[in-house]
């Protein structure tokens, strides 16, 4: 997709300090970040550099303690919790870290969810649960439908993740590590599955502390220090370290 006009995501001046009685943990300090429509971004870092803080409050998960995210013209601090859940629901696929899956729900019916709450399964629940099955069988669990989270793998469970995550066909997708329990080959064919999410037109920010699996992506941008360095676009030689 042709990267012109205004960026999807505005980050602008982003602080996040997390605080626990008289502890002050500071992790995010001044951030700014642009991404366009389209683009695929890998966001690498060591454990512990503040990935996931990020990917929360692109997501709307967590408030930052200042500064600005713009995506899509909104600007997500000012939205109330109902609106910010609604606006994720119907824009943003987030895969979680820690996969966040629902104990007592089947694996499809944890995939169903997310279009559940944004009331597509109104408009056509067959629809949904083929869409579901599909993605279920893409992501190689087809078998595994009605088990539940606990009688799977921490790997299927990532997987189940990531089928949930694109049930709703996002304009962002935010992956989290997702990857981070899965063997090689299967990684691999979850990677081919981001690149067609990516010719379709969604928007990727890929976040792991494994720059090998940032490669995948067309530009990659490192976390350190609580700020972001823009890394040489398009000439990932892998010669520095996270
Ligand atoms: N809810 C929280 N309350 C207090 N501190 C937190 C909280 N969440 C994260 N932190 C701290 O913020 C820092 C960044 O955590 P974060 O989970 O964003 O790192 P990460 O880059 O995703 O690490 P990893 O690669 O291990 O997933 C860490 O020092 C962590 O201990
Ligand atoms: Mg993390």
């Amino acid at each position: 997709m042709e990267n012109s006009g205004s960026p999807l995501i505005r980050v602008c001046e982003l602080k996040k300090i997390y605080v626990q009685g008289k502890i002050r943990t500071p992790v995010l300090n001044g951030i700014n970040l642009s991404v366009m429509q389209g683009e695929y971004v890998g966001i690498i870092g060591k454990s512990g550099a503040g990935k996931t803080t990020l990917v929360n409050m692109l997501g709307g998960l967590d408030d930052p303690t200042e500064g600005d995210i713009e995506i899509g013209g909104t600007h997500i601090q000012q939205l109330n919790e109902v609106e910010k859940a609604r606006w994720r629901g119907t824009k943003v696929g987030v895969i979680f870290q820690s996969f966040q899956l629902i104990p007592g729900l089947s694996l499809i019916d944890n995939i169903l969810l997310p279009a559940d709450f944004t009331g597509r399964l109104r408009n056509g629940p067959n629809e949904s649960r083929e869409k579901a099955a599909s993605l279920l069988e893409t992501v190689g669990l087809a078998d595994h439908m009605l088990k539940r989270p606990a009688e799977i793998s921490g790997g299927q469970q990532q997987r189940v993740a990531i089928a949930r995550a694109l049930i709703n066909d996002p304009e962002i997708l935010l992956a989290d590590e997702p990857t981070g329990r899965l063997d090689s080959a299967t990684s691999a064919t979850i990677f081919d599955l981001f690149d067609r999410v990516v010719d379709a037109g969604t928007t990727v920010v890929l976040v792991s502390h494994e720059r090998s699996l940032a490669q995948r992506t067309k530009r990659i941008i490192r976390l350190a220090e609580s700020k972001l360095i823009e890394e040489s676009d398009g000439n990932h030689s892998g010669r520095t370290s996270v």
